[in-house]
C-alpha cells in the first residue's frame, strides 16, 4: 500500500478494501467489493439489451456496463508503419504552439461546493491533490467555475446559516430548469486559497440573464481577489440556447446577443472597480440553433455579424462549447426525441472519425482565430452533454476518447479544452465527491476523463513550444490513430491509440516509427531507445482498474488524489539501422512514446527526485506559517524515495512534510503540508504507513 501522505479519512486509508473480478458475458472487469461498513456498489448491471440505461440512482456513481463493440471484419492491419521527420520544418500544418495547460477541467457553479470545497476555510483534499497531480506536469491548471447556473448566479454578502452558496435546485445538468444559485464572495476566497497551495487559475463568469440590470460583483471582486490566478470572465454561456431554453424569446438572434454584448462592455467600462477590460470571454455557442431557423453548427454566424472586431478591446479570448452527443432526451423524452440506445452510442466514442467529425466545424474559426490573434478555447466539453451516457461516460473507452479529443482539438489550433464536471446525476465527470451521506466512509471516485487529462498533459511537455500533428497512420484506420508532438522544432512525443477491446491480444497493434531518413531529407534520426508510458484497462468498458505507467488512482470511492502503485516506464529498444522503434500499443490502450533525449528526460526518472525536509508548522484552522518551500513538494511517481521525502501528520498540530526536489521540482505542487490548515476538522490524518 502506497503511503497515505493524507488521506480524507483514516477509516478508508485503513479500511482494506476487495476487488472481486467479475466475469460478465464479455469476460472480466473488476470492481469495488463492497463489505458490511462500506456500501459501495453492490449490484453490477450488463446491459446487453438496446435503449436507454435503466438504472436509476446518482448517475455518477451508477452500475452500468456495456459489451464492448466488436472488432470490425476485417480487422485493422496489427502491424504498420508511421514515418515522420525529426525537424518540424518537414511537417506541414503542424498546430499553433500549445501550452501544458492545453487540458484543464470546467466545474459547474452550483457544484463548487462538493468539488472544490465547502468555504474558504475547507477545500476538499483529494481536489487538491487532483489539480496537483496536473500542476506537477504542466506548472498549472485552468478550472473554470462557471456553466447553466453562472447566468442566473447573485452575490449575496453572506448567509444567515454561514454557507458560501444556495441555490433553489439541485439538477445542474438539466439546461431549462438551472438552478438559481446565490453566493458569497467566500466562493473567491475559496478559490484564491486553492491557488495558494496549487497553481490553479480560474475561469469564471459574467451572469447575463439580465442585461438591463448587469451583476458585475463577480468581476470586480473575481479580479480582487484573485489577481493573476483570473483568466478571464466568459459572458454568456450557449446563448444560441437561449431562445430554445426560455431565458429570451425565441427569436433571440447573434445580433440579439451582439446587442447585448454591447451593453455589457458599456457597464464593464463604466465600473471603476474593473480595471482589467480586455478579459471577456465570448461568444461560447453551442452551434446549431444560429441563424435562427438554420443551423450552423459553428460560431460562424456570430463572427459574421462583426463581433470580433467590434469588441476586440474587451475579448481576451474567444471560444465555443461543444459535445459530441447529448442525452438529453433521458431527461426530456418526447415522442420524437427518443432517448439515446446506449449500445448503438458506445462505437462513437471508439473511434478517431468522432473527433474529426465533431471539430471540422471549428476549423474556419481556430484560422480566423489566428489572424485576430485571440485564443480560442473549447469552454465546456465533455461526451454527451444533459449527463452524458452510464456505461460509456465513466468508462475506459471515454479516457480513450478523451485522448484523443483533446489532441484533435490541439491539432485543430484550439488553444485549451475545458472538460465539465457536472455533480452527482451525471456520469461524466472527471471526477466525483462521495454522496454527503457517505463521505463518512467512501472517498472519492474518478473519472476516466481525468486520465486522459493526465496523459494529454504529459504529451504537451513543459516548453509552451508543442505543435500537434494528427497523422492518419494505418491507412488512416479510425480505431487506431496517433499524433506527433513536436516541440522545440524536433519531434518529442507521440501519442497512440488502439480503440479496440480484445483480450486475445489479437488486435494489439505494433506501430514501427520511423524517424528522418532520406525521404526527408535528413539522417536517420531513430534514438537507440525510447521511453514509452501506457494507459491500460482490462475492457474499454472497464470503471475501476484503469491505470497509467502502471499507477491507478483508484477505483470508485477510493480516490483520494494520489497515485497508488509503482510508476513503471518501458524501455523500447529501437533499430538503428532500420531506422525503426517497434511500439506496441494493446487492444484496448493509448501510448505515450517519448522520443527526444529531453522528452525521455522528462519521461519520470524516479531517480532523479532528491529530497529535502521541509517544516510547516500550523497553529489553528487560520492562522498558518508555512515554509514556501512545502509548495514545491511532490507527492511524486515513484515509490523510492517516498519514505524520506513524505511526513507524517497529525490534526492541528506541529506538522513535519519532507519535500522532494528534483527535476520538475520546480512545477510540482502538493498540498499535504498545509492539509491540516485546509481541511480543518474533515480531514484525519495518517501517519506514514505503507
Ligand atoms: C492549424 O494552424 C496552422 C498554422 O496556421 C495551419 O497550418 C494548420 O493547417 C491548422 N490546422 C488545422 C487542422 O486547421
Ligand atoms: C466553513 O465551514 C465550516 C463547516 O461548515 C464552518 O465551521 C466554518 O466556520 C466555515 N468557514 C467560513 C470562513 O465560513
Ligand atoms: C436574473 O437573475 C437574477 C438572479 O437570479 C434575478 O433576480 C433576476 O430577476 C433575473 N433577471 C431576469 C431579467 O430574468
Ligand atoms: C483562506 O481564506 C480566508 C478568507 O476567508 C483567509 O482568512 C485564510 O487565511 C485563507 N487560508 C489560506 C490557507 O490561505
Ligand atoms: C420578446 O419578449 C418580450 C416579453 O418577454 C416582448 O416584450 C418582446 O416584444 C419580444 N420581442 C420579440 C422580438 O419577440
Ligand atoms: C469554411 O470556409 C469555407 C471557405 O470560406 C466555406 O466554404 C465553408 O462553408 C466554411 N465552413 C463553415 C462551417 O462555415
Ligand atoms: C444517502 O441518501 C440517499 C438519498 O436520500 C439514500 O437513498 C441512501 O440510503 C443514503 N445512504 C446512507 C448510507 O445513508
Ligand atoms: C509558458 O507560458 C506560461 C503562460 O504564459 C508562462 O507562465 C510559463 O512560464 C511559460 N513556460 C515556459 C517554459 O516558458
Ligand atoms: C487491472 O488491469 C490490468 C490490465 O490493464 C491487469 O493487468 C490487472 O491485473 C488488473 N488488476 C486487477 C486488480 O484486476
Amino acid at each position: 500500500m502506497r503511503l497515505p501522505l493524507f488521506s480524507s479519512l483514516l477509516a478508508c486509508a485503513a479500511a482494506a478494501k476487495a476487488q472481486v473480478t467479475i466475469y460478465g458475458v464479455f469476460g472480466s472487469t473488476t470492481t469495488a467489493a463492497s463489505s458490511q461498513s462500506t456500501p459501495g456498489p453492490s449490484s453490477t448491471i450488463y446491459q446487453t439489451v438496446h435503449g436507454p440505461a435503466t438504472y436509476t440512482g446518482l448517475e455518477a456513481y451508477n452500475q452500468v456496463y456495456l459489451q464492448p463493440p466488436p472488432i470490425p471484419s476485417p480487422a485493422p492491419a496489427n502491424q504498420f508503419t508511421i514515418s515522420l521527420p525529426n525537424a518540424a520544418a518537414g511537417m506541414n500544418a503542424l498546430s499553433v504552439p500549445q501550452a501544458p495547460t492545453f487540458f484543464g477541467f470546467s466545474i459547474e457553479m452550483s457544484v463548487a461546493n462538493q468539488l472544490i470545497g465547502t468555504n474558504s476555510s475547507r477545500l476538499h483534499v483529494p481536489f487538491l491533490n487532483l489539480m496537483a497531480l496536473i500542476v506537477e506536469k504542466a506548472g498549472a491548471v485552468h478550472v473554470r467555475v462557471g456553466g447553466n447556473t453562472q447566468d442566473t448566479a447573485f452575490m449575496v454578502d453572506s448567509f444567515p446559516d454561514g454557507k458560501m452558496m444556495e441555490k433553489d435546485k439541485e439538477d445542474a445538468s438539466n439546461p431549462t430548469s438551472t438552478p438559481v444559485l446565490a453566493f458569497t464572495p467566500d466562493l473567491l476566497y475559496m478559490l484564491a486559497n486553492v491557488s495558494s497551495l496549487v497553481n490553479c487559475h480560474w475561469y469564471l463568469g459574467v451572469p447575463f440573464n439580465d442585461t438591463a440590470n448587469w451583476r458585475l460583483e463577480i468581476a470586480e471582486l473575481g479580479e480582487a481577489i484573485l489577481g493573476d490566478h483570473l483568466l478571464g470572465f466568459q459572458a454568456g454561456n450557449e446563448p444560441d440556447l437561449y431562445g430554445k431554453h426560455g431565458h429570451r424569446n425565441l427569436s433571440y438572434s447573434e445580433w440579439d446577443y451582439f446587442g447585448e454584448f454591447s451593453l455589457l462592455t458599456q457597464a464593464y467600462q463604466n465600473d471603476a472597480k474593473i480595471t482589467n477590460k480586455k478579459s471577456l470571454i465570448a461568444p461560447s455557442t453551442a452551434g446549431g440553433n444560429w441563424p435562427v431557423g438554420q443551423s450552423v453548427l459553428g460560431p460562424e454566424p456570430v463572427w459574421n455579424t462583426g463581433f470580433v472586431q467590434a469588441y476586440d478591446q474587451w475579448l481576451s479570448a474567444l471560444a465555443v462549447e461543444r459535445y459530441p452527443n447529448e442525452n438529453c432526451a433521458a431527461i426530456y423524452p418526447t415522442p420524437d426525441n427518443p432517448p439515446v440506445d446506449l449500445i448503438d452510442a458506445f462505437p462513437q466514442f471508439l473511434t478517431h472519425q468522432t473527433g474529426l467529425d465533431t471539430v471540422k466545424d471549428y476549423l474556419n474559426s481556430t484560422m480566423l482565430a489566428q489572424t485576430w490573434g485571440k485564443p480560442f478555447l473549447m469552454f465546456e466539453t465533455n461526451t454527451a452533454s444533459c449527463g452524458g451516457f452510464m456505461g460509456i461516460s465513466d468508462a475506459f473507452a471515454a479516457a480513450l476518447w478523451g485522448v484523443d479529443w483533446a489532441l484533435q482539438l490541439a491539432n485543430s489550433n484550439f488553444t485549451g479544452a475545458l472538460f465539465h464536471a457536472g455533480g452527482q446525476n451525471v456520469a461524466y465527470n472527471p471526477f466525483t465527491a462521495p454522496p454527503t451521506n457517505q463521505s463518512a466512509f467512501h472517498q472519492w471516485t474518478i473519472g476516466p476523463i481525468f486520465y486522459s487529462a493526465i496523459v494529454v498533459t504529459e504529451a504537451l511537455g513543459t516548453s509552451n513550444t508543442s505543435r500537434v500533428k494528427d497523422l492518419f497512420p494505418n491507412d488512416g484506420n479510425s480505431l487506431t490513430p496517433a499524433y506527433a508532438i513536436y516541440e522545440n522544432d524536433q519531434l518529442a512525443r507521440m501519442v497512440l491509440i488502439n480503440f479496440m477491446d480484445d483480450p486475445t491480444g489479437a488486435n494489439d497493434y505494433t506501430a514501427n516509427i520511423q524517424v528522418g531518413g532520406q525521404q526527408f531529407g535528413e539522417g536517420n534520426s531513430v534514438p537507440a531507445q525510447v521511453k514509452v508510458k501506457y494507459l491500460l484497462a482490462p475492457s474499454v468498458s472497464e470503471k475501476d482498474n484503469i491505470t497509467w505507467a502502471g499507477q491507478t488512482l483508484g477505483g470508485r470511492f477510493q480516490v483520494d488524489g494520489r497515485w497508488k502503485g509503482t510508476e513503471s516506464v518501458q524501455t523500447v529498444q529501437c533499430d538503428q539501422t532500420a531506422n525503426t522503434c517497434p511500439i506496441k500499443v494493446p487492444a484496448p490502450g493509448a501510448a505515450l512514446v517519448f522520443i527526444s533525449d529531453a522528452a525521455q528526460q522528462g519521461a519520470a526518472a524516479p531517480e532523479s527526485y532528491s529530497t529535502f525536509p521541509t517544516t510547516v508548522v500550523t497553529k489553528t484552522a487560520n492562522t498558518v506559517s508555512v515554509d514556501a518551500s512545502v509548495l514545491a513538494t511532490s507527492n511524486g511517481n515513484s515509490g523510492k524515495d517516498r519514505a524520506n521525502r513524505l511526513g507524517g501528520t497529525s490534526q492541528g498540530g506541529a506538522n513535519a512534510a519532507a519535500g522532494t526536489y528534483g527535476v520538475r521540482a520546480e512545477r510540482a505542487a502538493i498540498v499535504s503540508a498545509f492539509a491540516g490548515v485546509v481541511v480543518g476538522g474533515m480531514v484525519m490524518f495518517t501517519r506514514a504507513l505503507w
